[in-house]
Order: C-alpha cells, then structure tokens, then sequence
C-alpha cells in the first residue's frame, strides 16, 4: 500500500490524532528545513512522523550525514515508517515523553521537524521539552494548515510559541500543501 493511501487510511481510524487526511508536501518539507545547515551532521527530531512522506525529504536533504530520529504515537504507522525508512531511527512513543528520554540520555539536535497537530504547542511542557532539547543555532519547524490560523486553539499555540522563544517567523503560505500552509519556525529558547 503507497505511504498516502496507509496514512489516509489511518486518517479515517483516527482523524483528531492523525490531524490530515493527506501527507505534507515536499515543498513544505523544505522550507521546514531550511535552518538545517548544509554541512556537518546535523540532528534531526521529527515529531509526528506519520508513514514517512516527510521523512523521505528529510532523508534527501541529510544525504547519508547526521542523525535522523523520528517520533511516530500510531504503532502502524511507526512500523511503516521503520520498514521504508531503515536509515531513521524511529521512536513509538508520545512526542513529550520521547523529547524528555532524549534529553536524560543528553542528546542535543539542530531541528526538531513538527508536524503534530498545532494544538499541542500550546502545551507548555511540549514547548519546554523541545526548547530543551535544541542545540545553540538549533531550531523548531512547526508545520501548520493556513486555515487552522484562525481557531482559537492555534492562536493560543501562537501565543504560547511566542512566549518560549526569543524569535518566532511565519512563512509565507505554501500553495504547494494540501491544504495550504505555513512554517513557524522558532528559535532561542527562553529560559
Ligand atoms: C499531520 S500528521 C503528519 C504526518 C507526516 N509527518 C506528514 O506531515 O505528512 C501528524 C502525525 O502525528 C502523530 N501524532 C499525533 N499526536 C502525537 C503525539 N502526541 N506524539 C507523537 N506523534 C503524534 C499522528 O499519529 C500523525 O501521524
């Protein structure tokens, strides 16, 4: 089965935790990773991993350097990703808890790569746990669907991703997403 026709599937099972009914383009992808330096081996968490639409660009743009650990709750969804992906190191776990192993074993990573449903930025210990976790220059991409910038629950994300770090940029809207969106990307942790 194609990686959109299993993630859509686990979509109709799950939507509020799914949050898409489609994978996020490679575009998108790319523009969440453009804080990724082009040399060295950078470290990258993606949080909501899904089938691995996403983590096919990351693997692209790493090119074999660095270290790619991504975070998948759904079980099915994980195991795809461990099958078609072999060079990523995939965690079944809930992305909170994964980021607080993470940290205890003293990893540190260049990008955490969200593309969890917003409403868990607003979650301050969600906030916490990846600003500990980024390197100095390190950096938190989080993807989100244009329209969704209107609900309460993402304006309450906003807020609070504002709070936890010292820079906060929106991307222009990506055209090239279904449904169109945009990339926060957040920088410097407070605190
Ligand atoms: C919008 S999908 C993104 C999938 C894929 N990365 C993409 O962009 O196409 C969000 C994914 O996050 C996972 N997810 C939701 N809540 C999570 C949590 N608390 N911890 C880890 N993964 C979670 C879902 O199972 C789903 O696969």
């Amino acid at each position: 089965m194609s990686d959109v026709l299993t993630f859509t599937r686990e979509f109709i099972r799950s939507p509020w935790t799914t949050a898409s009914p489609l994978p996020t383009s490679a575009t998108a992808c790319e523009v969440a990773l453009e804080p990724l330096p082009d040399r060295g081996d950078p470290v990258v968490l993606e949080l909501g991993a899904g089938a691995g639409a996403t983590s096919a660009v990351v693997q692209r743009r790493l090119a074999g350097r660095g270290r790619h650990i991504a975070v998948e709750l759904n079980p099915r969804l994980a195991s795809v990703l461990s099958l078609r992906h072999p060079g990523v190191e995939v965690v079944c776990d809930e992305a909170v808890d994964a980021m607080a192993d993470l940290a205890a074993r003293g990893v540190t990573v260049d990008l955490v790569f969200s593309t969890l449903p917003i409403s868990l930025a607003e979650d301050r210990s969600f906030l916490v746990a990846a600003g500990r976790l980024l390197s100095p220059g390190g950096a938190l991409s989080q993807v989100q669907h244009s329209w969704t910038r209107v609900l309460p629950w993402a304006k309450a994300a906003e807020r609070a991703l504002a709070e936890a770090f010292e820079e906060v940029v929106v991307s222009r809207t990506i055209w090239r997403n279904a449904p169109p969106a945009t990339i926060t990307i957040a920088r410097r942790p407070r605190g």
